[in-house]
């Protein structure tokens, strides 16, 4: 028997929509559904008839609307961008003081403060949440990134903690069902309340800035395996999945290796790897955190680099044409297979080192500059299941901040500090090859380049800083004076060369 309300509903029913739907039934809430094309709500009730909480479809927004128990709690899972602000517009008038939209959609973050403001002076709550773990997540658990009105979280709270993945409280490893499916029984939810408004559009924007970065690295470790010790796919296959048995065990490493390993469907023999066209898509999320590191002057180079081998993938013709012009060196490396497949696990080791490290120092400065309070440690923890960057080592992160919680830098930590110590020969050695040998490594230099820039007591921004005072009298402060005093040289005009009279 139905319930005469739903106890939250959704509109959108894209593949996300209706697997997050199918999640929040299968824990035993009634959700009511909407879709702007009204076959596709029919089709998907009528294929999901036995759910334990119940499916209930709407035809019309104010049918949908009139379908849930007040205060009523509907998210949005749209394209971002035009489409939520046409759907929340549709909604609004339909909506009584106290209703809670959510949009779980990948919104950039400061469209969910301007969404927020907007909704609260019109008495109602907005939720921004992040919603990570592609649609196998939204089915069986994803990682849940929920910004917003505290008050409103309490509300959603209930739902969100019961679909969330769930990871072993002592462990953080990720929790499975009893059988595919099947929900978990006990568990760490993978989410948190992150902050205020655009607070977990945020977070979950730097977790795609970092997920490029990690997916990057692990194309640059394969290359590296192909280029200086001329390893065939399967081969590389095994080796991710020993890997997958250690400190890099995590779900990017794990769909790595069953990528390697699997033949092109189409012609049976070849890898599937070597039929696969080399130009990367992205749809933004990368590009807007390393947008917002210039903007707030955050070193994040390895998440940008990662953002830019995308961008150079994708000119194909022009990089087939400057092939047959463009010489490299001719050095092959020649040592031993054994050591190099260590070195390359240290060097993508520590590089994802510091490329968290650079995500973990934006959400420090965006704290401040947006006026939120975030939980490291806590943010770390629901990176730990359900989303695409879960790995082990955010168990280390986890318990670096468990420790500190106000950690200026990951690399500061013991745990993290000891790791780079001991792997750095490693990593410096296969940077210096993928050098020697031409094979490119953008984020695996542009980690180790970080770490060592981020090490240094001085770097040479005292000369740059003297260019500067030099051509456009910018001042300069001085070792032996105290901070703030600024100092400028009357430097000779520069030599022109005169004009014949
Ligand atoms: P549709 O099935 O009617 O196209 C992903 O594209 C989801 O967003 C789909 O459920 C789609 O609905 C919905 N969507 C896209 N643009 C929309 C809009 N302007 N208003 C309402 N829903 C929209």
């Amino acid at each position: 028997m139905p319930k005469a309300h739903s106890d939250i509903g959704l509109i959108g029913l894209a593949v996300m929509g209706q697997n997050l739907a199918l999640n929040i039934a299968d824990h035993g809430f009634q959700i009511s559904v909407y879709n702007r094309t009204v076959e596709k709500t029919d089709k998907f009730v009528a294929e999901n008839p036995a759910t334990p909480g119940g499916l209930v479809g709407a035809k019309t927004l104010p049918e949908f609307v009139a379908s849930l128990a007040k205060p009523r709690k509907m998210i949005i899972l749209v394209q971002a961008g035009k489409a939520t602000d046409a759907v929340i517009d549709g909604l609004v008038p339909l909506l009584e003081a106290g209703d809670i939209i959510i949009d779980g959609g990948n919104a950039l973050w400061t469209d969910t403060i301007r969404r927020e403001k907007t909704l609260r002076e019109k008495g109602l709550r907005f939720i921004g949440s992040g919603v990570s773990g592609g649609e196998e997540g939204a089915r069986f658990g994803p990682s849940l990134m929920p910004g917003g009105e505290f008050n409103a979280w309490l509300e959603l709270k209930p739902i969100w903690e019961a679909v969330a993945a769930k990871v072993d409280a002592k462990t953080g490893r990720p929790l499975t069902g009893a059988a595919p499916g099947k929900p978990v029984v006990g568990g760490v939810p993978c989410t948190t309340y992150i902050g205020e408004n655009g607070a977990g559009h945020y977070v979950k924007m730097v977790h795609n800035g970092i997920e490029y970065g990690d997916m990057q690295m692990i194309c640059e470790a394969y290359a590296l395996m192909q280029g200086l010790l001329g390893l065939k796919p399967a081969e590389m296959g095994e080796i991710f999945s020993g890997w997958n048995q250690g400190a890099l065990d995590s779900f990017l490493i794990e769909i790595t290796a069953d990528i390697l390993k699997q033949k092109d469907p189409a012609t049976k023999r070849k890898a599937f790897v070597d039929v696969v066209l080399d130009t990367a898509g992205q749809k933004g999320t990368g590009k807007w955190t390393s947008t917002n590191a210039l903007d707030m002057g955050v070193p994040a180079p390895t998440i940008a680099e990662a953002v830019f081998a995308r961008c150079i993938s994708a000119i194909k013709d022009e990089r087939v044409a400057a092939a047959k012009i463009l010489k490299g060196p001719a050095k092959k490396y020649r040592g031993g297979k054994k050591a190099l497949v260590q070195a390359i696990h240290d060097a993508l080791y520590c590089s994802k080192i510091c490329s968290y490290a650079q995500g973990f120092q934006l959400m420090r400065t965006a704290q401040a500059e947006f006026g939120w309070k975030l939980n490291f440690g806590e943010i770390a923890q629901i990176f730990r299941g359900g989303c695409i960057i879960r790995a082990a080592f955010l168990q280390k992160i986890t318990e670096a901040y468990a420790r500190k919680p106000d950690l200026a830098n990951l690399l500061l930590d013991p745990y993290f500090n000891k790791t780079v110590q001991k792997a750095q020969a490693n990593w410096r050695k296969v940077v210096s090859l993928a050098a020697e040998c031409g094979v490119p490594a953008p984020t695996f230099a542009s980690a180790l380049a970080y770490y060592d820039s981020y090490r240094s007591a001085r770097l040479p921004a005292n000369l740059l800083q003297a260019q500067r005072d030099y051509f456009g009298a910018h001042t300069y402060e001085r070792v032996d004076q105290p901070r703030g005093k600024f100092f400028h040289v009357d430097w000779p005009e520069p030599t022109r060369p005169q004009l014949p009279a």
